[in-house]
């Protein structure tokens, strides 16, 4: 029932007929790069000043104060964005000219400004949703912001008046997906109209106010090219990525938080056939597939009654009914591991999830923790075989200490011996040190294996000779094959 998957199958696809394409990733990886268009790794450097007085605070809060007081919101909400925004200027400066304190030209400006985002967006956030090279901001309370900016994380002197400002914020974030967040439902996951993944929670649960955590979406859509120039992997891994993102190999990526799992999911999808039809499963959908034939859902967490959730396993045994070529599954921790790994045994085939673990191995006991969690009530080696049988390979991303993202490991699955699942390494990241700036040296290696498992799949994709040729042309670390280790 859950030995490795038959294959090929016997209905060859489209891309099964297609022709080998041998030869065209023999260039050089230089000259692979040298055609690259793609921007560098952003830098952080701020490009406005955030920082204000007590008393700019409190002239603002007294203006938005009288502002809500004098305009109609309901026709407020009827007015286009920018007639809108001119009006409230208008107001707002009127206010000001009332009785505030002086304030100097470009204070005045500013003041306006933010007092449009508090009105129609989101306040003091706006310029930092603005600014692209930012990937995460996370307010914690009112008077504490950081953020996240080329893997670095400081903090910004942005503040909000008040937690109460905060509150109101954090709500329109989650009205606007049809959520409450409040004392009562002090948790929530949202998202931006842009697509940023949002997390809420409130007193009493977080003790200093409101916090908000952002992970910013990118406007520009990263591939595996993007990657291999901010060196999270070498040209030649990236070609082996591709090819079992072609060759329709069941993936798992591993990581820890806020390691790029979403990310390199979202490159590893860019290699998917737009003939096939791909059904993701998500919490907060991130995933941005170029597709055509793309079906996207949501979970959804319970209402005020504790009704009507739909859970990820919810999401995933019905898509099994949505005629799915491929499956993706934003990330597994439940007991919908248990639906995906029957889903990726009974056809199919190149459906990938991420996952939290630090290591491959680690990664296969998670999973195993996950389906004995659920009480599915099978024997430890049911469960180990059903692994073996339905994931091909795991992908392990870090974060690492200089910052940068990286892919550390493609590991292959090749079977059980006994109770143990053997895997074998096929390439890692190999640490030789650090340089003066605190940037960490190493290189991306092949372990030697150039006939890995998935071989058989590779050729009937057409694309063995290129496996084959990319995974014995750098001189492997060890001239021997990696013992093959086990798990369990
Ligand atoms: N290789 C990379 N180089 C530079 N930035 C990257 C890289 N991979 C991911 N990022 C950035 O790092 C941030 C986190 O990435 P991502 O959302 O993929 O992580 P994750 O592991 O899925 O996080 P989580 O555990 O929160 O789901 C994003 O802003 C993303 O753009
Ligand atoms: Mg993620």
């Amino acid at each position: 029932m859950f030995g490795k998957r038959r294959f090929p199958p016997e209905t060859p696809s489209a891309e099964a007929r297609r022709k080998p394409q041998s030869g065209a990733f023999r260039q050089s990886p230089d000259s692979a790069q040298s055609r690259l268009s793609e921007p560098e790794t952003p830098v952080y450097t701020p490009t406005r000043d955030f920082e204000r007085s007590d008393a700019f605070y409190e002239t603002k809060k007294r203006t938005f104060a009288t502002l809500i007081e004098s305009i109609d919101l309901t026709a407020l909400a009827r007015t286009p964005g920018g007639t809108a925004r001119k009006e409230i200027r208008e107001v707002a400066d009127e206010i000001l000219k009332l009785g505030a304190p002086p304030l100097s030209g470009v204070e005045r400006d500013e003041l306006l400004e933010e007092i449009c985002n508090d009105v129609l967006g989101f306040g003091p956030l706006e310029p930092l949703l603005a600014q692209d090279d930012i990937s995460d901001i996370m307010i914690n309370g009112a008077r504490e912001c950081y953020i996240e900016s080329g893997g670095r994380l400081s903090q910004v002197p942005v503040r909000f008046a008040d937690n109460q400002e905060l509150a109101n914020i954090c709500q329109r974030i989650a009205n606007r997906v049809g959520r409450r967040v409040d004392e009562a439902t002090p948790i929530c996951d949202a998202r931006l109209p842009d697509g940023s993944r949002v997390n809420i929670i409130f007193p009493p649960l977080a003790l200093d106010g409101p916090v908000l955590t952002i992970r910013k979406f990118r406007r520009d859509r990263l591939t595996l090219k993007h990657l291999v120039r901010f060196g999270a992997l070498s040209e030649e891994a990236r070609i082996v990525l591709e090819i079992i993102s072609r060759s329709r190999c069941n993936v798992l990526i591993s990581g820890g938080t806020g390691s790029g799992k979403t990310t390199l999911l979202n490159c590893m999808t860019g290699h998917i056939s737009p003939d096939e039809r791909i059904v993701t499963c998500e919490d907060a959908a991130e995933l941005q597939l170029q597709q055509p034939h793309v079906v996207r859902l949501e979970t959804r967490p319970p209402n005020l009654e504790g009704e009507g959730d739909v859970t990820m396993r919810d999401l995933v045994r019905n898509c099994l009914r949505m005629r799915p070529e491929r499956i993706i599954v934003g990330e597994v921790r439940g007991p919908e591991a248990f639906d995906l790994l029957q889903a990726m045994n009974t056809g199919h085939d190149g459906s990938m999830s991420t996952l939290h673990a630090n290591s491959p191995r680690e990664a296969l006991n998670r999973l195993e923790g996950m389906i004995l969690m659920a009480g599915f009530n099978l024997p430890s080696r049911a469960i180990r075989q059903m692994i073996t049988g339905a994931i091909d390979i795991v992908i392990q991303v870090a974060r690492m200490r200089d910052g940068k993202r990286r892919v550390t490991h493609i590991t292959e699955i090749v079977g059980i011996e006994g109770d143990v699942v053997t895997t074998q390494d096929l390439m890692r990241f190999h640490l030789v040190g650090e340089d003066e700036n605190g940037q960490l040296i190493g290189g991306h290696r092949f372990t030697g294996i150039s006939r890995p498992r998935f071989v058989d799949r590779a050729r009937y994709y057409g694309l063995e000779q290129r496996l084959t040729e990319t995974l014995s042309a750098t001189d492997p670390v060890s001239p021997q094959p990696q013992a093959v280790h086990g798990y369990g």
